[in-house]
């Protein structure tokens, strides 16, 4: 074990901190996921409690996760259990959370580099909504293709996480992350413009709120978790490694409004041009893989853009990959004391292990069906509707009634050197909003009962084995 290791790495900077977090949160979550669950669930009434649940929660938890690393200076698990001994379960289901996303996750990135060679060639960039619907669906429903492309994504995440914590991901994220804002922005000028992208600026931006239900507010809360990184000890991880000198309530705003701004971004380019080109919302994951291609193809050098806007993607999605890895890694670095370079071995496998059921379901495996889901499905919902939420009520708990909101404060506000006046309400948040707020919201809006008193079992099995 190392927990008083009095070496243990530091950020290079304030701002590679800053990069480095937002590089965990801006992901596949922001420019892959956010548009298509947005048209899936209603546009604006989906953006609007998405906006809503951020503010609520959003801050409150990555301010309690950051203060929560940085106080213990450990990974999630011993972070929890430094605090109080009988609470490293809330950082082991983090641990458990991290596997599942990573069953999936590498495989989108997967398709992202992918997409980035098919660019390339200038395969994928065609004005005709068929032929980029088509591309895509060949991709993902082979058998070899999207599992080389996810071993490819693999191969990069691994490096960089062996590296260690400063050299890799600060050094990719300083340059990248800034980058990619200039090309959404620029992209968004391009749909904006294009015939018939009013209608998508509306469905984006007025929300009917005749359309907002309990599915609607459970999936946009489960995705300010899943977007924020929230509810698994990734931030926990990340504060660890934050001087005792950082101010973390600045770095606690900063990070979720670039988050945001990423992920508002990726939908005004997206949606717009759904509707300019005659998609379906709806349509799901391959949304941004089928319109993208159509919005390029109006581009002068769209082709360049293409290349760019991937290259980016990839590297959207692997700063956050590398996070989910981290967690997992710097739990059995921390806690069992194995060498990095070992647990980024075992802990990868598993996950590729995972990926290959991942990926099948998209084609072969499309009729082996759990609770009526496929595995890819599966990962995501057991992660993002269950896992991350029950995640983010065992932080506000712990903060709130187990640590106790005079250290905590303490913590935040660097032993009272730096100005808090809403404190006191961080902490009632924590204390009593949010646990029963994200319960009502999981009861309310919970479709898969069955799955999730599945994975409900399975969590309390795993709590129960980690005390
Ligand atoms: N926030 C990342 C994204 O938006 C995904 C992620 C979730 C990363 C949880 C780490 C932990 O893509």
């Amino acid at each position: 074990m190392q927990e008083n290791n009095p070496k243990r790495e530091k950020w290079g900077s304030k701002i590679g901190f800053i990069f480095a977090a937002a590089g965990s949160a801006i992901g596949l979550g922001n420019i892959w996921k956010f548009p298509y669950i947005a048209g899936e669930f209603g546009g604006g009434a989906f953006v609007f409690v998405y906006l809503i649940s951020l503010g609520i929660i959003g801050f409150t938890l990555m301010l309690a996760e950051f203060s929560i690393g940085r106080h213990s200076q450990l990974s999630a698990v011993g972070a929890f259990r430094k605090i109080n001994s009988k609470w490293s379960f809330a950082g082991a289901l983090g641990v458990l959370t991290a596997f599942f996303i990573m069953g999936f996750y590498p495989i989108i990135g997967g398709w992202s580099i992918s997409y980035i060679f098919k660019s390339i060639s200038g395969e994928v960039i065609s004005s005709n909504p068929d032929i980029t619907a088509n591309t895509f669906i060949n991709l993902i429903s082979g058998v070899y293709t999207p599992i080389f492309w996810t071993i490819i994504f693999m191969i990069l995440n691994i490096g960089i996480v062996f590296l260690g914590i400063g050299k890799g991901i600060e050094k990719a994220s300083k340059i990248l992350m800034p980058s990619l804002f200039i090309l959404l922005i620029v992209l968004a000028i391009r749909t904006l413009t294009l015939p018939g992208a009013e209608k998508g600026l509306e469905f984006y931006l007025k929300p009917d709120f005749s359309k907002i239900n309990g599915q609607v507010i459970l999936a946009a809360m489960a995705h300010s978790f899943f977007s924020l990184s929230l509810g698994m000890g990734c931030m926990v991880t990340y504060g660890s490694y934050l001087d005792k000198k950082e101010n973390l309530l600045s770095n606690a705003v900063i990070i979720p409004l670039l988050d945001t701004f990423v992920a508002f971004m990726a939908g005004l380019v997206i949606l717009p041009a759904v509707f300019a080109f005659g998609f379906e919302p709806n349509s799901g994951p391959g949304l941004v893989f089928i319109t993208l291609p159509a919005v390029f193809s109006t581009m002068p050098a769209g082709q360049i853009f293409a290349v760019l806007f991937f290259v980016l993607l990839t590297v959207a999605a692997l700063t956050s990959s590398i996070s989910l890895l981290e967690v997992v890694v710097s739990y059995f670095i921390d806690q069992k004391g194995w060498k990095r370079s070992k647990a980024v071995l075992f802990n990868s496998i598993i996950m590729f292990i995972l990926c290959i059921a991942a990926s099948l379901s998209n084609g072969v495996w499309a009729n082996i069906k759990l609770f009526g889901l496929g595995f890819l499905d599966i990962f995501d919902y057991i992660a993002s509707y269950v896992l991350l939420p029950i995640g983010g009520i065992f932080v506000s708990i712990f903060i709130g009634w187990v640590w106790g909101q005079k250290d905590a404060l303490q913590e935040v506000t660097n032993n009272g050197t730096i100005k808090f006046r809403l404190g006191k309400v961080w902490v009632a948040l924590l204390k009593f909003v949010l646990p029963l707020l994200i319960l009502a919201v999981f009861i309310y809006g919970s479709v898969n009962i069955p799955l999730t008193i599945f994975s409900l079992v399975i969590i309390a099995i795993f709590v129960f084995i980690a005390r």
